[in-house]
């Protein structure tokens, strides 16, 4: 029987004696490893470590032993030079051959186990887009810092510039220059939180979380030249209970201008500049009169209600929860200066005049917005203070 071993020699002795001159009496050579069965052999295996192998991993392995730098078929191609140069070509041409065959089916294994893998990948790295997402919350401005903003900007547009004063105040800042006689009821109608009481020294010289802005009225005049327009937004304290509409820290807005020639006048535009931008422009205003110690004559500004225009004041008219059908909605304490403030401020009385006047700022906020509870605003939650975004 011919063996593969002697067909290959057959083959080649044919090469030889067809192969032109000068090689013609070279002798062959025997390269095991370059007989066809070797060849063979080498392919089979390659083959099945490729079909065999389950993972990119093996597959890798497979591709090292089979058609690596010490794979069988590649150390058999390098055995080429060995043989007489007649043979090489066509040896080379079937290791190449099968080597070809080789890497066509690491290819396309390859391709395959990438499909696999991909199609696993996609099961076992699936996102549910329907989950809720881990959203991150953001801040907001709160809208009692807004609100004061807001009606800081409606005065100082009008020229007035922003003043601020200490929340620990010296009691003569926030009592005595403002014309609050030591023993006078209202510095306890104010339910003052005394942080230093000093009894018995002339005068007040204590110490208070203030009560009111007014007292930067009083540290305006002593430290700006006149004419002067102010307004200051700030927080006061007061010695009570909390309840839907009182709070112990609220927010204050203090306005003054004090100027040659200034009326009553005067005020009640500055009144109605700031009803226009808090409420809407045509709320009409009245001043009745009051009292405060710093201002004479003093008023207070109410607003007609921007709810129901009035309407709920008629008999048999639907109620009103804003203005509780009274048609007007009380917003402010003003006054003209009293001269006794120019005075302790060294200003003459005679020459200059001025307006005051001081709002609560959660006040205003809750009314332009319906907000029951005053609580509302010092929550702290941000649904709350988003809601309001920019505007009052
Ligand atoms: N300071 C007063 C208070 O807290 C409010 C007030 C009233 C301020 C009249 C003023 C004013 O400037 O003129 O109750």
């Amino acid at each position: 029987m011919r063996t593969l071993a002697g067909s290959v020699r057959a083959h080649w002795k044919q090469a030889i004696r067809t192969m032109s001159a000068p090689n013609k009496n070279y002798d062959p050579v025997e390269v095991t490893a370059l007989s066809p069965e070797e060849i063979e052999r080498a392919l089979e295996a390659a083959l099945g470590a490729i079909a065999a192998a389950g993972s990119l991993d093996e597959l890798k392995a497979a591709r090292l032993a089979h058609s690596g730098d010490r794979a069988p078929l590649t150390l058999a191609r390098a055995e080429i030079g060995a043989l007489p140069p007649q043979a090489r070509a066509e040896a080379g041409k079937r290791v190449g051959a099968v080597q070809g065959q080789v890497k066509a089916a690491i290819g396309r294994r390859q391709a395959a186990l990438e499909k696999e893998r991909d199609e696993r990948v996609l099961i076992a790295e699936a996102v549910d887009v329907t989950l809720p997402a881990a959203r991150q919350v953001q801040g907001a401005r709160h809208p009692v810092s807004l609100s004061a903003e807001l009606l800081s900007d409606v005065f100082v547009a009008m020229g007035y510039e922003v003043a601020e004063g200490p929340e620990v105040e010296a009691e003569w800042y926030n009592f005595d220059a403002l014309n609050f006689p030591p023993d006078h009821p209202a510095r306890e109608m104010q339910d003052t939180l005394f942080i230093a009481r000093q009894d018995g020294l002339p005068g007040s010289s204590g110490i208070v979380a203030r009560t009111h802005t007014s007292p930067v009225q009083i540290r305006s005049l002593l430290t700006r030249p006149l004419p002067l327009y102010v307004v200051s937004p700030g927080r006061v304290y007061r010695n009570e209970a909390s309840d839907a509409t009182h709070l112990a820290a609220f927010y204050q807005i203090e306005g003054l201008a004090v100027d040659e020639g200034l009326t009553m006048a005067d005020l009640r535009g500055a009144i109605q500049a700031f009803v226009d931008v808090l409420f809407g422009a045509g709320l009409r205003t009245r001043l009745r009169p009051d009292y405060f110690p710093f201002t004479e004559p003093s008023a207070d500004v109410s607003m007609e209600c921007h709810v129901c225009r009035g309407a709920s004041v008629k008999p048999g008219a639907d109620p009103c929860r804003t203005c509780r059908s009274m048609g007007w909605i009380e917003l402010a304490g003003c006054g003209m200066v009293n001269p006794r403030v120019l005075v302790a401020c060294g200003i003459d009385p005679d020459r200059y005049s001025g307006f005051a006047f001081g709002l609560g700022v959660e006040r205003a906020l809750m009314l332009a917005h319906g907000i029951g509870d005053i609580k509302d605003t010092t929550d702290g939650d941000v649904r709350f203070s988003r809601a309001f975004g920019m505007e009052l």
